[in-house]
């Protein structure tokens, strides 16, 4: 009896161990080393990836048709925006029922089936969890909506009309930026930050907070690796609706994020259900100081694992960017973290329009060395890289005209706004085709087939017409294409540990063209240049630095130093390690 009790102990001591194995293989002898550190996060839209079905949408089954490619890319995790049953005002952003599967995407079975299959290739999956607001079609809307008495009302936000108008309140969405919106039923008035039909949830109720952290664990207890916590930093509100000073929806987020009670509800998530399984979190949105940051992300909070910070990702606009703020922002934010907490590095991802188009140079002549030389950034910056996906393509912006072709609900109630209001309409039409997020949303170029083999039906957003020329099967076969370089810089990164953990030290700070900085770890020093303009640049540099290997290149010179200066092509990207 014993000995039988002894062996089935041995037993659950070893398989623990070998699980344990499995989920931690990081990087041994760093004590901060974390898989979610360690991971390259490719971010996939699944409305626009790949359809199976002919409907003209992507689906489930159209991303487990691209496993394999998801593989080639050596990405570590899958970041899938929502998949969740939804009326698709703000395509899967407005969640209707968070524990099925958009009909339009597939079944539970699709999804349990791409899980697995995400997972024998070694790839985790992030799941989005959008809860500071839900779809006023979900069940709770229907029923809160229906009576003021109703044991739903207090899953929102309402106020009574009688009392008169409530404190204005700005909707980053509704077609008027009004947030609050008059529902006749009960006479009162909703909330909802974004739009009309995405009606705020109350946080402060604690019945609503169960209900989420029973579907987190939901999805959790399926074997999901992670969660995005969408707006999140909204999420806590001061329900006593206090005036804000005139023309604070400028710059609302000093008054929406970061309320009240946001780190206790964060503190919460964390112990009921985050503590319990191995996942990771990333918050969207970092609040409006790096203490706001910190105390979201520093791991003895117990709150969240990453901060996913805005500034950088915001900085580019149709007239282009200052190199030098680019390199302040990444630098500052690199320095708050640089011992405690730790941050995500991205420039682009489905709110925004493509990455080659915004921070580098689409044109003909430079669209595969800037976006490789992007790429190389992202790739080499300390902190978990999140990777849009596409971006490896170096797909482009669209630049629709008509504004019947664009499907954001942003965009379309903001056109609905200036034409009410008398805006100027050519104007805007001009700002979205270079700023508008279904530029980033367009099908996946997969090949050169009819609509870039996307679907065999019509797309529901239109396909950029380059995808004869910029697409998967094309690039798979050239060595020397964007695809190959992201798959090389994928590679690189995992195989120097330098690029993740090592300390950043940016150089030549006041250079306005050339981005210099080293990543150093355990007495090894990797440099890295990149040259963010079209013109060939010269870097200064310590004259002490003595170049090494080059680890990867965008062109094929080879870079030598004189007196430490040296000349980098237009968009030149080089990893070079330091002797
Ligand atoms: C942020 C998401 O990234 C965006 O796509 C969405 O529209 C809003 N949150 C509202 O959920």
């Amino acid at each position: 009896m014993y000995k039988w009790l002894l062996a089935v102990l041995l037993m659950v001591v070893v398989f623990a161990a070998c699980n344990n194995e499995k989920k931690e293989a990081v990087a041994t002898g760093i004590p901060e080393a974390q898989w979610w550190k360690e991971a390259v996060v490719y971010q996939l839209y699944p409305r626009s990836f790949k359809d199976s079905d002919g409907d003209g949408v992507g689906d489930l089954k159209g991303i487990i048709s691209k496993l394999d490619y998801l593989k080639s890319l050596g990405v570590t995790a899958v970041w899938l925006n929502p998949i969740y049953e939804s009326p698709n005002d703000d395509n899967g952003y407005d969640i209707s029922d968070y524990r099925a599967i958009m009909k339009q995407f597939g079944t539970m079975e699709d999804f349990d089936a791409l899980l697995k299959g995400m997972h024998e290739r070694g790839i985790k999956v992030v799941m989005d969890l959008v809860v500071n607001h839900s779809s006023d079609e979900h069940e709770w809307f229907k029923q809160s909506r229906s009576a003021r008495t109703n044991k739903y009302r207090n899953y929102y936000h309402w106020w009574p009309a009688e009392k008169g108008k409530p404190t204005p309140r700005y909707s980053l969405f509704d077609v008027n930026h009004d947030a609050w919106m008059y529902d006749s039923v009960t006479n009162a008035y909703y909330l909802h930050y974004f739009s009309r039909k995405q009606p705020d949830l109350n946080w402060e109720n604690p019945e609503l907070r169960k209900e989420v952290h029973n579907i987190m664990k939901f999805w959790a207890d399926k074997g999901i690796d992670g969660f995005r916590l969408d707006a999140f930093q909204f999420a806590a509100k001061d329900t006593t609706w206090p005036a804000f000073p005139a023309g604070y929806e400028k710059n609302f987020l000093l008054y929406y994020a970061v309320g009240p009670h946001l780190h206790d509800y964060l503190k919460e998530i964390n112990t009921e259900v985050l503590s319990k399984y191995n996942v990771m979190s990333v918050a969207e949105g970092a609040g409006n100081s790096f203490k706001d940051a910190h105390d979201m992300v520093d791991a003895s909070r117990k709150e969240l694992n990453m901060a996913y910070a805005f500034d950088g990702v915001d900085l580019a606009k149709k007239d282009g960017y200052s190199i030098l703020k680019l390199k302040e922002i990444f630098t500052k934010w690199d320095s708050a973290f640089a011992t405690n907490g730790w941050l995500s590095i991205f420039l682009a991802n489905h709110d925004q329009a493509r990455l080659v188009t915004r921070y580098g140079n689409d044109s003909p002549a430079f669209r595969e060395v800037s976006s490789k030389m992007l790429s190389t950034f992202i790739m080499t910056m300390r902190g978990t890289p999140y990777y849009y996906n596409g971006d490896e393509l170096g797909m482009t912006n669209i630049r629709m005209d008509k504004i019947e072709d664009y499907n954001d609900v942003a965009t379309l109630n903001e056109y609905k706004h200036l034409v009410a209001t008398g805006g100027n309409i050519p104007q805007f039409i001009e700002t979205i085709k270079f700023t508008c997020r279904d530029n980033g949303r367009t099908p996946f170029q997969w090949d050169n087939s009819v609509n870039a083999g996307f679907t065999t039906g019509k797309p529901w957003l239109k396909i950029n017409q380059n995808y004869t020329t910029i697409n998967a099967a094309v690039q798979d076969k050239d060595p020397n294409s964007t695809l190959n370089y992201f798959r090389a810089l994928v590679q690189l990164r995992k195989d120097n540990k330098v690029l993740v953990y090592g300390k950043y030290e940016l150089l030549d700070k006041r250079n306005p063209n050339i981005y210099a900085y080293t990543r150093s770890l355990n007495g090894k020093t990797v440099l890295i240049l990149l040259n963010f303009t079209n013109k060939a640049n010269a870097v200064s540099l310590p004259t002490t630095i003595q170049l090494g290997k080059t680890l990867i290149n965008n062109l094929s010179n080879t870079l030598t130093l004189t007196n430490g200066s040296t000349t980098l092509q237009p968009y030149q990207a080089c990893v070079i390690e330091l002797n």
